[in-house]
This record gives structure tokens, C-alpha cells and sequence, in this order.
């Protein structure tokens, strides 16, 4: 038996807040609609003493509880209706991980299993349809921005949302940004949206680069942001920059050297890379001492996320 409290169905969402408001919700039971009388009962988890002017009434009620949802034992990420699951867990049957996944997110309407690492230039991973519709275009939502993509033909990870904003609040409105490998845009953009600076966005994937053409439309960063469909190693521009951002962590450090020439004095290069600072700050000191004749004034670092048990993708902040 639960108490259940009823309130007019117009102020059901109210009177429903008010009661999570108070921690008076009871969990695991679905509302309960009086269509006859037009009220709706919120089953509480006791018997309320003062009726608020939204509760017209307390009935004491069998009600079925909602079952739990097991818990999903990998684990995922989600990009738009997309989840994705990497593989390599022992005894996991990936379906059933697949519909509890979809039992908890509602939105939810395609789940594959990550076969292997990223791969090839593009840096697109292998997938395996494990439950749902195989639809791999989809709409991801962070930052109050809105990026399509491809799962299957674009790189895309939704755990660098706080990076990227990160990012942006250090870009100031005076900046030229180059985004050396920007994917469908998620740091052009919010760059672009959040700092007003001005940015070009380069990559050499051309299903990435007409996402990103669409991103840029789709978030109303026309003016800022210039798509480029070429190779980072190639592109060259009148511009000198003052900020420059390299998402490729496995061999940012190549490209060193054209971010380089590419870059006014004062500048801060933003390396995303896979090695420890151990490794990465004197590689990075050696290429500017053998380009530029100098050191960098200063390399900040901070990790990234983890991209491996023990294994972090680092930022370092080059000033020049
Ligand atoms: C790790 S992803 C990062 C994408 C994006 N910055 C993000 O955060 O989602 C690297 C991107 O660099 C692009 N890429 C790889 N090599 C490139 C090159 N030589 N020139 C331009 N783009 C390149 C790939 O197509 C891919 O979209």
C-alpha cells in the first residue's frame, strides 16, 4: 500500500516538482491517471499532513512497483540516439547489455559495439550493430549546440563537451583560431559561439567536412567559422594565428611544425596528444628549438580524459 497524492491534471507537472521539491516522491511508481475525475496521484512516500493548495486529496493505493532496471554492466557513450559500446568485456552478451541500455535512455534508438581502436586518418571507429535501428546519422546535443554526424564515417566523442567548453572560454573575441583537425566542428563551433572569435576549420575527412559545413549552419557561426576540406599538412593561409587547436592525439605532434609556421608571435598551440608529459614536453621544446631557433616561453598541461586504463590524452598549452 502507498499513500497517493491526486492534484487537477492541468497542474500535474507543478504539483509533481513541488513533490520532488520536498523529497516526497515515492521512487518506483508510475503515476496514476483518474481520467473520469480529472486528476492525476502522485504516489508519496507518506501520508501528507498539510494539503497544499495543489494536492486535492491523499488515498491510500495498491500499486504495482515499476521493476528496477538492471544495471549496464559496460560501458558506453552516447552521441545523439546513438549509444556505443566498447568491446572487450569477458561474458558480457553485448544484446542484453544493448536493451538495458535502451530501457534506461529513451532516446535512444541504435546501439553498436566499438570492434577494435579508431582507425585510419579519418580516425573512424569499426562497428558492430548490436541492437535497434542501424541508424549511424545523428543530432548530439552539448553546450546548447547541436552537431550532426555520422557515427560510422566520423569521429565523434561526446566526452570532450567540458574540454571543448573549457577551450572556449580561454579563446578571447580579438583570436584567430585554426582548428587543424576539426571533424564535424564540435571546436570550431563552440569556439566560434562562445568567444566570437574568428576560426578555420580544417579537416581532411570530406564526409566530416560536409557535417561540418552543416554545423556551422545549423548553430548560426557562418560569419566565424571557415570550413576547409583539405590536408592540415598542406593548408597555408594569408592569416597568421593566435590560437591554434590540434585534436589528433596520436600524431598531433607531426603537424608541430605547421602550426608553427602558421602562428603570430604570443600564440598558444593547444596539442592534444597521447603521450605523457614526460615525452611530449621535451619533443615539443626540441621542435620549436629547431623551427623557431627558440623554446616556448611556457608549456602548461592539464589530462584530458582516459582513453585507456592508466592512459591519458594530455593538452599542452605551447606559448610562444
Ligand atoms: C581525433 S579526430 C578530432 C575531430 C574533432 N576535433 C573532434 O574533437 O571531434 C581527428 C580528425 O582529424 C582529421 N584528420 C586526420 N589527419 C588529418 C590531416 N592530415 N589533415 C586534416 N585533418 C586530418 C580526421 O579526419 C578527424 O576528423
Amino acid at each position: 500500500m502507498v499513500y497517493v497524492a491526486f492534484t487537477d491534471k492541468p497542474r500535474a507537472e507543478e504539483a509533481r516538482r513541488w513533490l520532488v521539491s520536498r523529497r516526497l516522491l515515492a521512487p518506483g511508481y508510475a503515476p496514476v491517471h483518474d481520467e473520469e475525475h480529472g486528476k492525476v496521484g502522485f504516489p508519496v512516500v507518506r501520508r501528507l499532513e498539510e494539503v497544499d493548495a495543489l494536492v486535492s486529496g491523499v488515498r491510500r493505493m495498491h500499486l504495482p512497483k515499476r521493476p528496477e532496471p538492471l544495471p549496464v554492466r559496460v560501458p558506453y557513450d552516447v552521441v545523439g540516439g546513438v549509444a556505443l559500446i566498447k568491446e572487450g568485456f569477458r561474458g558480457v552478451r553485448y544484446a542484453s547489455e544493448a536493451s538495458k541500455i535502451m530501457a534506461v535512455n529513451k532516446n535512444i534508438s541504435t546501439v553498436y559495439v566499438k570492434v577494435g581502436a579508431v582507425s585510419g586518418v579519418e580516425r573512424v571507429p569499426r562497428l558492430k550493430l548490436v541492437a535497434g535501428r542501424g541508424e549511424p546519422v545523428t543530432v548530439h546535443r552539448e553546450n546548447g549546440l547541436s552537431f550532426k554526424l555520422d557515427v560510422e564515417r566520423t569521429y565523434f566523442n561526446p566526452r570532450l563537451a567540458t574540454e571543448r567548453r573549457r577551450l572556449a572560454c580561454e579563446v578571447g573575441s580579438g583570436d584567430y583560431v585554426l582548428d587543424m583537425f576539426t571533424g564535424v566542428g564540435p571546436f570550431a563551433v563552440t569556439v566560434a559561439k562562445f568567444s566570437c572569435a574568428r576560426v578555420d576549420a580544417v579537416d581532411v575527412n570530406p564526409v566530416a567536412y560536409s557535417y561540418l559545413v552543416e554545423n556551422i549552419h545549423r548553430n548560426r557561426v557562418g560569419h566565424a567559422v571557415t570550413p576547409f576540406l583539405c590536408d592540415a599538412a598542406a593548408f597555408s593561409s594569408d592569416r597568421l594565428y593566435s590560437q591554434v587547436i590540434m585534436n589528433l592525439p596520436f600524431s598531433s605532434l607531426n603537424y608541430l611544425g605547421v602550426a608553427l609556421r602558421l602562428t603570430r608571435p604570443g600564440a598558444v598551440i593547444h596539442v592534444y596528444s597521447a603521450k605523457p608529459p614526460s615525452e611530449a614536453e621535451p619533443a615539443i621544446t626540441a621542435i620549436c628549438e629547431d623551427l623557431r631557433g627558440e623554446p616556448p616561453s611556457k608549456i602548461t598541461w592539464r589530462p584530458v580524459f582516459e582513453y585507456a586504463p592508466r592512459r591519458e590524452v594530455v593538452r599542452f598549452d605551447v606559448h610562444l
